[in-house]
C-alpha cells in the first residue's frame, strides 16, 4: 500500500479549503484543524476504516488522532455502526427519556468510582460549565482554581492559560471573557504543591478542577502522590474536587484515572469515548451533590439533545468492546508506541522524549522532562511541526500541535505501529 502524499497543487482539500474559508472562520469548525501550528492547511477527510484515514484526495494515513480521543474502537467499528443504525431507524431524537441512557448511566455508574449519579450533556464543554456551576451551588463560593495547560472545554471563567487549542494559538484569555468571569478563575502551574496550597488558603474556592493526566498540554502525568495531596488539599480547605475525565474517562482504564491512581473526586466530567464517536458527554458523581441538579434540585441545566438516543447507543456499544483484554491491548500498544518514537529520536539524535500512559502518547521536542505548562511551551515547537508535516507526508496523521496527545485505539495494529516508527525513523533522521 503507497501512502506516500502527492504534492498537487490543486487537490480536493485544496478545493474544499477555499471554499470553507469563505463560509466558516479560518475554514474550520474548531481551530486546531486548520493546522497552522505546523504551518500547512487542513485535509478533508471523506472516511475512515478501522486506524485509516481515507481523504477526499483518496490518500491514506494512519491516524493517530482518532477524533481528538472517542474513537477507542476505531473508526466504523461494526458493532458501533449496528446500534447507531438500529438507534436511527427507531427515530434520531424524542425530547423524552429513552431505554439508551438509562443503560449508559448504569454502565458510567458502575466503572467509574465517583460517579453515583450521572447528568448527560452534549459536549465536554456543556459538561464542565455544568459541573463548576454546581459546585459553586453546593459550596456557596465563586471561585475555581484550575491547572496551567489543562482545557476544559470552551467555558468563558476556564479559558485562562487552557491547553489545547489555545496553547497551539499562542491565546493566553479569549477577548470576550469578561473581568468578572475571568477574577472567578485562579490557575496554578501543575504538578506545585505549595502553589496549590496558597491558593486553597488565600481564595476560598468551590471547586479545585483538574484532568488528573493533563493531555491538552500533551500528555504531563501527575508526580508520585499528587493526585492524592490535590485530594486531601481539597477536602482540608472545604472544596470540591473536580476531575475532568473527558480524555482519560473509560481510555486509561476502565474507570479512568480515578480507578487507575485510587483518587475518588467529588464530581467528575466526562466525554469523548462516552459517546463512541457521536456528541455525548456527562458529569457525575455524588448522590448528595447531584441530586441539586433540576429537577431533583434547584440548579438549572438542560439540553434538547441531552441523552440523545443516537449518541448513548453508540456509547453503550462502545463501552461493551472495553473489556479487560481490551484495555491490555492498549497499553501494550501505547508502551510500543512510544518506546519506538523515543528510539527513533535518539537513533536520529534528535532531543525528544515520550510521555505515555495507556491510550495517550505525546512525543516532546525537548531535551528535558516535561512537568508542567511551563516546560511544555519551551519545547521545539518548530522541529514538531517539521516532524508532522514529514509524517503526514508519510501517511502517518498526527495530532498537529506539541500541546495534544496522541490517541492509540483498539484498531491500531502492529502493521501500523511499525509503520509509524519507521516513518518516525525517517522523518528524525532528515531533521538533522
Ligand atoms: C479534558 C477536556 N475537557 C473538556 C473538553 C471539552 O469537550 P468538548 O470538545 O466535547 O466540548 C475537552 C476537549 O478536548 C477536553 O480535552
Amino acid at each position: 500500500m503507497c501512502r506516500r502524499m502527492a504534492t498537487s497543487a490543486t487537490t480536493r482539500s485544496a478545493e474544499l479549503y477555499a471554499r470553507a474559508l469563505e463560509l466558516l472562520p479560518g475554514g474550520v469548525n474548531s481551530p486546531v484543524r486548520a493546522m497552522r501550528a505546523i504551518g500547512r492547511d487542513p485535509i478533508f477527510i471523506a472516511r475512515g476504516e478501522g486506524a485509516d484515514l481515507v481523504d477526499v484526495d483518496g490518500r491514506r494515513y494512519v491516524d493517530w488522532v482518532m477524533s481528538w480521543g472517542p474513537l477507542v474502537a476505531g473508526h466504523a467499528r461494526p458493532e458501533v455502526v449496528a446500534a447507531v443504525s438500529a438507534a436511527a431507524a427507531a427515530g434520531t431524537s424524542f425530547g423524552a427519556p429513552t431505554r439508551a441512557e438509562v443503560e449508559l448511566a448504569e454502565q458510567v455508574v458502575e466503572r467509574i468510582p465517583a460517579a453515583e449519579m450521572v447528568r448527560m450533556t452534549s459536549s465536554g464543554t456543556e459538561a464542565s460549565m455544568s459541573a463548576i456551576r454546581l459546585a459553586r451551588a453546593a459550596t456557596g463560593r465563586d471561585a475555581i482554581v484550575k491547572f496551567a495547560g489543562a482545557y476544559h472545554g470552551h467555558v468563558d471563567g476556564l479559558l485562562a492559560d487552557a491547553g489545547s487549542g489555545l496553547a497551539t494559538a499562542g491565546i493566553p484569555a479569549s477577548p470576550g471573557v469578561t473581568a468578572a468571569q475571568a477574577a472567578d478563575t485562579i490557575v496554578v502551574p501543575w504538578n506545585d504543591r505549595a502553589a496549590v496550597e496558597r491558593v486553597l488558603a488565600e481564595g476560598e474556592p468551590a471547586a479545585l478542577l483538574c484532568e488528573p493526566y493533563p493531555a491538552n498540554m500533551g500528555l504531563v502525568l501527575p508526580e508520585e502522590g499528587f493526585l492524592a495531596f490535590l485530594r486531601e488539599a481539597a477536602s482540608a480547605a472545604g472544596a470540591l474536587l473536580v476531575f475532568d475525565e473527558v480524555i482519560t474517562g473509560f481510555r486509561v482504564s476502565r474507570g479512568g484515572a480515578e480507578e487507575r491512581e485510587g483518587v475518588i473526586p467529588d464530581l467528575v466530567i466526562l466525554g469523548k469515548v462516552l459517546g463512541g464517536g457521536l456528541p455525548a458527554a456527562a458529569y457525575a458523581g455524588r448522590r448528595d451533590l447531584m441530586e441539586l441538579v433540576a429537577p431533583a434540585g434547584g440548579v438549572y441545566q438542560a439540553g434538547t439533545l441531552s441523552g440523545n438516543p443516537l449518541a448513548t447507543s453508540a456509547g453503550v456499544a462502545t463501552l461493551r468492546l472495553l473489556d479487560r483484554s481490551a484495555y491490555e491491548r492498549l497499553d501494550g500498544l501505547s508502551r510500543s508506541l512510544a518506546e519506538g518514537l523515543e528510539a527513533a529520536a535518539r537513533e536520529a539524535g534528535v532531543p525528544a522524549r515520550a510521555a505515555s500512559t495507556t491510550g495517550l502518547v505525546t512525543l516532546f521536542f525537548s531535551d528535558r522532562p516535561v512537568r508542567s505548562y511551563a516546560d511544555a511551551r519551551a519545547c521545539d515547537l518548530d522541529a514538531h511541526a517539521a516532524f508532522c508535516r514529514g509524517m503526514l507526508e508519510r501517511g502517518v496523521y498526527l495530532p498537529p500541535s506539541q500541546f495534544e496527545a496522541w490517541f492509540p485505539s483498539l484498531a491500531h495494529s502492529p502493521a501500523h505501529l511499525e509503520l509509524t516508527v519507521d516513518s518516525a525513523r525517517d522523518v528524525l533522521g532528515e531533521m538533522q
